[in-house]
């Protein structure tokens, strides 16, 4: 996500900027950008790249006199990590200025609009429409003129907004991206997180939604929406630098497991329009869905088990045969494509050397190419013939779990928009996968809140030599998953199993006290589940059972039972995930791990 630093005071401006963006590198970013009022003009520098290039451009800000500024690391959502995409945005006439962080849903609408009174625009982002619908509301107050723009934006923002005619004030406001500010160095400062300000003040105010402050250098002022004015408490910060990067939580992991109900929301949310799915960035016509024959998936790890679900939901809605790849394999094995092909890969980094190449042979063979990425303008963005982002945000824990829950929603997205296409559900199931859908944040964030349970359960098994997860189905996909979150971050050996298949040798390997993880979230299959538990308890594992609510026949079988939320037989995988990256996680930490940055593993994995 980008991060908003801004200053008004009697400091300059500039270098407090740099470094308070500079303690907002951890967020990762791809361009950053600053924008001082020096007394008589905006004077703004903004550049792709780290803020090193931002910092030799300004001769450490040097460049930018003056006592109010605002300044800006963006991390891509609309439009290409660029100079011109790089925040701050300026009006024409140079009069107004702002930093945003979020993501303006109605955005096209809106410039279109724009374009249509005579507006010009300089960039790709959604962010400049801000400071366009800005200067067409602009009538002299900044204040009635933010709560107009606020009535006609939908979507998340943060933003810090300057007006040239009104010198002595920076401007704040939020909707559901967050924002802080405090009083700093004679003057204020706005954040979009804590470390930003720590150095000046541990006092800070949190934005609400719909907030907006207006700050001059020894005043701060808050209002609603309606203009009402509000008092409003501030909070003592007590965390070190290192916990605020981390939000207070002990890892980043474990704070980007809590950033999946909004990761996830906001991955669905802009493609869903009413009770239809709307994914334009697929780029094609329901006669093109019709015409696909096969869908090939290709990814690595926990993208390649995201893709192993998406065959069964996909062939269980859209009825399209789905076959799934290791790109690794995929490469070197000269798959069969031919024009009714449409190959799908996945990845959070879009950097992936293995991904990358199989994206490259498929494009070679003719075939057409989707990529679902997490980073955009990563190489395999910028190379598939289209790209369905996953607003997960950047993820800095190696091991990945909002980015992969994204990654899972845009592949029910994909089915529910191609089973409606092709026919194959009616308008009332789709009505009803849209309803499970938005539940989904809600039922991840329960889960979440069942952690103390989850570490109770991890701490009896830090000693573990092997784990096994076993499953049929989605159920299999969902073994995987949480086999590779142990294995990667605790270090403890551990397979997943098609659960039917154990009989033909693995069994062998099971003894007194073997700890298997049996997931049974499919109902169809849970009378088969639940012999294979009789099957491997009878040989003296200890089973943990990860079963929809309801399902307590399993409490018979297994000797520790999780209940996931009811939800639709192809969304568990959301929800009986979270159990099992919570394990995982707190095996790691019990073992004293690097939970967030394991042995011999990297984010990206940019090499053969
Ligand atoms: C996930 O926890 C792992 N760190 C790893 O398997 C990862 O999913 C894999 O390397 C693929 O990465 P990508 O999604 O960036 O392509």
């Amino acid at each position: 996500m980008c991060g908003i630093v801004g200053y008004v005071g009697e400091q300059k401006a500039a270098p407090i900027l740099l470094d308070g963006l500079g303690k907002l590198e951890y967020r990762g970013y791809d361009s950053a950008g600053i924008a001082v009022y020096d007394g008589k003009k905006i004077g703004m520098k903004k550049a792709k790249g780290r803020l090193k290039v931002l910092s030799e451009l300004t001769h450490d800000g040097e460049t930018l006199p003056g006592t109010l500024g605002i300044g800006h690391t963006r991390w891509a959502t609309h439009g290409e990590p660029s100079d011109v995409n790089a925040h701050p945005h300026l009006n024409a006439e140079e009069s107004i200025v702002v930093v945003h962080n979020g993501i303006i849903e109605n955005y096209m609408k809106l410039k279109k609009k724009l374009i249509g009174r005579g507006y010009q625009f300089l960039s790709d982002t959604d962010t400049e429409v801000i400071v366009h619908l800005l200067d067409y509301y602009y009538n002299g107050n900044p204040l009635q003129t933010i709560t107009k723009i606020m009535h006609r934006m939908e979507g998340s923002y943060a933003l810090g907004i300057i007006f040239k005619d009104h010198p002595e004030e920076l401007y704040a406001v939020r909707k559901d991206s967050p924002l802080i500010v405090g009083h700093a160095k004679s003057g204020c400062i706005i954040a979009s997180d804590v470390p930003a300000v720590l150095k000046y003040t541990r006092d800070v105010y949190f934005i609400e939604n719909e907030e907006i402050v207006r700050m001059k250098k020894d005043s701060m002022e808050f209002f609603t929406v309606d203009e009402e004015v509000i008092e409003k408490e501030s909070v003592h910060i007590a965390w070190d630098v290192d916990a605020a990067e981390k939000g207070g939580y002990e890892h980043f992991m474990l704070k980007e497991m809590y950033e999946q109900p909004k990761a996830i929301t906001d991955t669905f949310s802009p493609r869903l329009k009413g009770n239809t799915i709307e994914i334009e960035e697929l780029n094609m016509s329901d006669e093109e869905i019709q015409s696909i024959r096969k869908l090939m998936i290709v990814a690595c790890g926990s993208a390649y088990h995201a893709g192993v679900t998406a065959k069964y939901v996909l062939e269980g809605m859209a009825r399209v045969p789905v076959e799934v790849d290791l790109a690794s394999e995929y490469r070197y094995r000269d798959a069969l494509i031919d024009e009714g092909t449409l190959i799908i890969i996945i990845s959070q980094s879009g950097e992936t050397a293995d991904s990358l190449a199989a994206l490259r042979e498929s494009k070679q063979k003719g075939a057409r190419v989707l990529g679902i990425v997490n980073v955009v303008g990563s190489s395999i963005a910028r190379e598939a013939d289209n790209v369905m982002y996953t607003w997960a945000g950047p993820e800095i824990a190696v091991a990945t779990t909002k980015a992969y829950s994204c990654q899972l929603i845009a592949l029910y997205l994909l089915a529910m928009k191609f089973a409606k296409v092709r026919g194959t559900i009616t308008e009332s199931e789709l009505v009803q996968y849209i309803e499970d859908l938005k539940r989904i944040p809600d039922q991840v964030e329960l889960l979440l809140n069942n952690k103390n349970r989850i570490q109770k359960f991890a701490n009896r098994y830090l000693a573990a030599r092997d784990v096994f997860f076993i499953g049929r189905g989605i159920d299999y996909a969902i073994s995987l998953e949480g086999s590779l979150k142990l294995k990667e971050i605790s270090y403890i050996h551990s397979e997943a199993y098609a659960a039917g298949e154990l009989k033909h040798g693995t069994i062998s390997l099971i003894e007194e006290g073997t700890l298997v993880a049996a997931v049974l979230t499919q109902e169809n299959l849970y009378k088969k589940m639940l012999s294979n538990v009789v099957e491997v308890r009878t040989r003296g594992a200890f089973v943990l059972a990860v079963t929809n609510e309801g399902n307590d026949q399993v409490e018979k079988a297994a000797d520790y039972v999780i209940y996931i939320p009811k939800t639709n037989q192809y969304f568990t995988n959301s929800l009986a995930i979270i159990p099992l990256q919570l394990f995982g996680y707190y095996i790691s930490v019990g073992k004293g791990c690097d939970v967030d940055k394991p042995r011999n593993l990297a984010k990206s994995v940019t090499v053969e």
